[in-house]
Parts: structure tokens; sequence; C-alpha cells
């Protein structure tokens, strides 16, 4: 006999299936549609590229910035696939002999993560076919996955929500109200936000499910171990915000000033920690989710090891 908390969550898992089923779309049908890039337009938004802290500018070279960070975006993404699909298909296993709705869901999931990283990695060839060359995307799918995949299962958890929280938030405050980005861009990740809407659904309830099996002993160690992830994603962020100024640089192809140079290195790693850190951990669910499974303490402690990444 299943409990009432039980039947809740297969109730929550089956209709993460019927929406899943009733938005499901396919790469070329309904995303690519035979489109190209349209360079002469915007692809990340003002809001999440931070682009008018660079006031020395001019218009193209805005939307240049734009479209390097929104680039790089799209690959973060598919970077991150890599190791959020595996999770998935790990955890799964408790479900293979028990709730078979809940082992669907999770099948799902990680199916639509294996065809995002496709898209993404298409997008990203037709992104290096209309733009100059010399675009680095540095952080290697396997490399970080092999080192998340390392840490509690609790604190993966939980990056993981962190991530398919702000991908929605990026889309409904940012993405979907600028009216002057690429279009294939934009669908791109209105496309992706429709089939994140229900991971996020299911990360909260794989957490809640971890959270309950940790000792104190364990979440405290698993509270050090999400530290830890953020930290490693903050070490990505420097390098590939770094990789795209220098891009940047050599693309622009005019001289700049040193502290010019410092404000937009500054800027795009600024940026990048709005975008994948900074917007996330600020998110309202999440802080209500994290804060239902720790103490005080623990939370104090997450805040001061990110008080200087979100300064
Ligand atoms: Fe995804
Ligand atoms: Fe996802």
């Amino acid at each position: 006999m299943q409990t009432t908390q039980q039947t809740a969550t297969t109730n929550r898992y089956a209709k993460a299936i019927e929406v899943s089923k009733r938005i499901r779309w396919d790469i070329d049908r309904d995303v690519i549609r035979g489109r190209k890039f349209d360079v002469t337009k915007k692809f990340l938004p003002d809001g999440l590229s931070k682009v008018e802290r660079l006031p020395f500018l001019d218009a193209g070279e805005k939307r240049l910035v734009s479209q390097i960070q929104g680039r790089t975006y799209a690959n973060i993404f598919g970077l991150v696939e890599r190791y959020i699909g595996a999770k998935m298909l790990e955890i799964s296993r408790d479900y293979w002999l028990g709730d078979q709705v809940a082992l669907e869901a999770l099948v799902r999931f990680t199916d639509e993560e294996l065809k995002h990283q496709e898209l993404f990695r298409r997008i990203e060839n037709m992104m290096a076919a209309s733009m100059p060359a010399g675009y680095h995307f540095l952080p290697q799918p396997n490399d970080v996955a092999n080192a998340v995949l390392g840490k509690s299962t609790w604190a993966v958890l939980g990056l993981t929500c962190h991530i398919e929280l702000f991908t929605q938030a990026h889309y409904r405050q940012s993405i979907e109200r600028d009216s002057e980005l690429s279009e294939l861009w934009k669908d791109v990740f209105l496309f992706h936000w429709k089939e994140e809407s229900q991971h996020a659904i299911m990360d909260e309830l794989e957490w809640r499910r971890e959270n309950a099996k940790l000792t104190p002993v364990q979440r405290e160690q698993a509270v050090t171990d999400l530290i830890e992830l953020v930290a490693a994603v903050d070490g990505i962020l420097q390098m590939q915000s770094g990789a795209d100024t220098d891009y940047f640089l050599t693309v622009a192809g005019r001289w700049f000033s040193s502290a010019e140079i410092a404000k937009l290195r500054d800027t795009m790693l600024r940026a990048y920690r709005w975008q994948y850190i900074t917007s996330g951990v600020q998110d309202e669910r999440f802080l209500k989710i994290l804060g239902s499974m720790i103490t005080e303490a623990q939370m104090q402690r997450i805040g001061a090891a990110l008080g200087p990444i979100v300064a």
C-alpha cells in the first residue's frame, strides 16, 4: 500500500509525464525550421548580458557582446546537461522495480536532456558558421560531469534544481519580453524552457527525497559539497568569461584603453556570475526549498561562501 505522501508524489510525476507528452517538440520541425541566426540582432537580452555597464561600446559592439554571451549561454546548458542526464539515470535506479510512474518521468527527463544537448550542439555549429572565427568554449562536458558526479547526490540535486529554476526565471523575466532578439535564438530558449519547467518540479521531488535519507552529519557534508560545486562553477565562469573577452577584443578590431579592457573583463565575469549563480541562488523558490532542508547556521555558511561571488 502506498502512503498518502507517496500517492501525492506519484501524482506529481504523472502530471510531469502528461505535460511532457503534450509539449514535446522536435529540433528541426519545431525549433530550427530551416532558419539561420540573424546576426543583425541580439542573442542574449540586456537584462542578462549587463551590456549597459559598457557605455564606451557602440551599438554593433554591444550586439556582438550579446551574441558572444548568447553563444556561451547555449554551450553552458549543453555542458551541464551531460551530468544532469547521467545523474537522473543514476537516481532512477531506486524506481526500477518500484514506482513505474516516477521511473517513466525520470526517463523522459533524461531523454529530453539528451535532445537538448543535441540542440545545443546543432546551434553551436550554426552560430560558428555565422560569426567570425576564433571563439572557444573551453570547459569539457565529460570533465565537468566527472567532477560534479563525485559529490554527494544531495549537493548535485541542489545544483541541478538551482540551474533548472534559473532557466525558467531567465526566460520569463528577460528573454520572453525582449523583442530585439534573434527569433531563432529566442525560440531555442522558448522550447527549452517548456521542457525545463517539468524538470524543476522533479528536481525538487528528488532533492527532498534524498534529503530525507541523510543524517545531520551527512547533510553538513552535503552543504560543504554544494559550496564546492558552486565554487567549481565560478572557476568555469572565470575561465570562459576571459576567453569570451579575448574573442570580443580580437573580433571588435579596434583599440581599447587598458581601463576599458579591464571594465570589459569585469563586466563579462559579473554577467556570467549573475546568469549562472546569483540569479539562481536568489530565486525565491530555490531559497524556500533549500531553507526547508538546512539549519540557519548552514544557510549562513552558504551565504558567506557566496559573498565574494554575488557581490
Ligand atoms: Fe535542458
Ligand atoms: Fe533540464
